[in-house]
């Protein structure tokens, strides 16, 4: 049975998405939405839509008025999913430690990894939970969780499980990524790893169907692009779509890699040359930025306007990890404005639709076009330009997920 879930009218701006240059946005004055059957059917000035639409017929009806509507979050790129605690790692950093030093004494990832082998599903799972209410009150409707903090097959599909079923209990839509190669775990040598995560975990991973991509660290010191693009390739025969952790810390050619192989996004870039940015774009790739990382780390920026100048729809996401503590999309196009030079019109459109790009996702997510998911936000403030303007507050007033209210 056709169902009129929601109505939200009155949006003193309501933003459609993109406009057709994909740097500035299309909005609507006195906007409304109407979701039927968990999609959008209807976007426009508020008089038109609730003609067709009215909002006492609707399971949901928002008055917007005064205040921006915008589509939901897309966060294509986190590590939510973990255990234990590496605050006093943000302490000693402040101190002048490095990132790779703190590896290199068994702390950051392979501490991680220490907690997530030793935790019970369920204590993995409430953890995630937990994670995603936040994310969710903050806007985040739709979020990538990246799998790596076992380095062995047994607890790699634990973890892709224990996001299966975050999916299942949870509004926020979790995509699920292997990442097996996200360190070479303490005591084991490179090239014997990446055998095992070639002939034992990725056909684990693909007999249980439990991930959509498969992400890889090709950093110095970590994974060689040869050993990245031995990963790469048996996930991709494997069904998952590649994704690459590339030039964050140096450069190292893992853009290059992801052009080659028609990966879904490269990550990080910190490091990306005008001729890597030419690849991407050529290749179609959808380079994802992390100013959170940058910020915690106390490391440049990656170059944002040389992606948007050079034709590449670049997407913004959190990273999410215990090296980079921040749940807030917001706080990460604060940072893309303050910090990478974006308008907040690119700063947004880089957190929603690019984002939904960056995770293949064609079917309008990260819009408010009609047919796009009604998953969108209500503000507490005027208009878009307030969630990178008042950093560090959370503007979600009300977040719907397929039309519902969800936070
Ligand atoms: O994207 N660079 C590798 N992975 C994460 C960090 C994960 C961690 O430190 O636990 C990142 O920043
Ligand atoms: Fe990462």
């Amino acid at each position: 049975m056709t169902g009129l879930d929601a109505v939200v009218h009155g949006a003193n701006e309501l933003v459609v998405g993109p406009d057709e240059r994909g740097r500035g946005l299309e909005t609507v004055s006195d906007g409304a939405l109407a979701v039927v059957d968990g999609s959008v059917a209807a976007v426009g000035p508020t008089e038109e839509v609730t003609r067709e639409y009215p909002p006492e017929n609707a399971a949901t009806a928002v008055d917007a008025s005064g205040r921006a509507v915008l589509p939901g979050f897309v966060d294509p790129h986190t590590h939510a999913l973990f255990a234990g605690d590496r605050s006093d790692e943000f302490a000693a950093k402040l101190r002048g430690k490095s990132y790779q030093d703190i590896l290199a004494e068994g702390g950051g990832i392979l501490r991680t990894v220490r907690a997530v082998r030793e935790a019970d599903d369920e204590t993995l799972l409430s953890n995630l939970l937990g994670h995603l209410d936040t994310m969710l009150a903050h806007g985040t409707t739709t979020v990538e969780v990246k799998s790596g903090y076992g380095l062995d097959t047994e607890t790699e599909l634990r973890m892709l499980r224990v996001a299966e079923r975050a999916d299942d209990a949870h509004p926020v839509d979790v995509v699920p990524t292997f990442m097996g190669a996200h360190a070479v775990p303490e005591g084991r040598d490179a090239d014997e790893y990446v055998d095992e995560v070639v002939d034992e975990q990725i056909p684990a991973v693909e007999s249980q169907g439990i991930a959509e991509f498969c992400d890889v660290f090709c950093e110095e010191g970590v994974f060689s692009v040869a050993q990245s693009r031995r990963v790469l390739d048996a996930g991709r025969e494997a069904g998952l779509t590649p994704k690459v952790h590339a030039e964050e810390l140096a450069h190292l050619g893992g853009t290059q890699l992801a052009a080659e192989l028609g990966a879904a996004s490269a990550d990080h870039l910190l490091h990306a040359t005008d001729d890597d940015i030419a690849a991407l774009v050529e290749a179609g790739v959808t380079p994802v930025l992390l100013p959170g990382t940058a910020f915690g780390l106390g490391a440049e920026y990656a170059d944002a306007e040389a992606f948007l100048d050079a034709g590449a729809p670049a997407a913004v996401a959190t990273d999410f990890n215990p090296n980079c503590h921040s749940h807030s999309v917001g706080f990460a196009l604060s940072l893309s404005c303050v910090e990478m030079g974006l308008t907040p019109a690119e700063a947004l459109i880089a957190g929603t639709r690019n984002a939904a790009l960056a995770l293949d996702r064609t079917d309008g997510l990260g819009t408010l076009r009609a047919g796009a998911p009604g998953d969108a936000l209500v503000l507490d403030a005027p208009t878009h330009v307030h969630v990178p303007y008042q950093y560090g507050t959370n503007v979600v007033d009300t977040v719907l997920k397929g039309g519902a209210v969800v936070a």
